[in-house]
């Protein structure tokens, strides 16, 4: 059993484009967070270190986006580390909504653990702190 209780909780690691992502993960309740990793759009393939959730948004061209996703989880270990994804996309867009994350999940056999529209709102923020404190809230009254 662990005896950090940091070392249970999950790194955000977020590669966002037009910061709706990593906005709504600032809003998450930290206390059961490990690290927020922001990836470089110019050059995000770096190595993971510890379980992560990965977070990103929706855009039609590959090139824009998954191609950058797909570098990533093929590195070093990182799609072993990789607990789920959480999405973001804009329902406007019609059948292409979560089109990345959606593809992501299919081709690499991952989990959507969440997804939600823009940067989120406060339901969503709820929603996922609740999920976070039902998974890893309980290390700290199990040490
Ligand atoms: C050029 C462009 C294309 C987009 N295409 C899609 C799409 O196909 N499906 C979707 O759900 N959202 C689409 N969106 C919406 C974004 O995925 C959404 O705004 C998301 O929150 C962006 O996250 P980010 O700022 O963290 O990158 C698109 C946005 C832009 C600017």
């Amino acid at each position: 059993m662990s005896n950090n209780k940091t070392i249970d909780k999950p790194d955000f690691i977020v590669l966002s484009l037009t910061f709706n992502s990593i906005n709504f993960i600032k809003k998450l309740d930290t206390s059961n967070m490990g690290e927020i990793i922001k990836l470089n759009r110019m050059n995000p393939v770096i190595e993971a270190e510890r379980p992560y959730y990965l977070v990103f948004g929706s855009y039609e061209l590959e090139g824009t986006l998954y191609n950058k996703i797909v570098d990533f989880l093929n590195h070093s270990n990182n799609l072993d580390l990789c607990l789920g994804i959480i999405g973001s996309g804009n329902r406007n867009i019609g059948p292409e909504y979560l089109i990345t994350p959606k593809r992501i999940c299919r081709e690499f056999n991952l989990d959507m653990i969440f997804s939600f529209e823009a940067a989120g709102l406060s339901k969503d923020v709820e929603y996922m702190n609740n999920y976070l404190n039902d998974k890893y809230g309980k290390n700290e009254e199990n040490l």
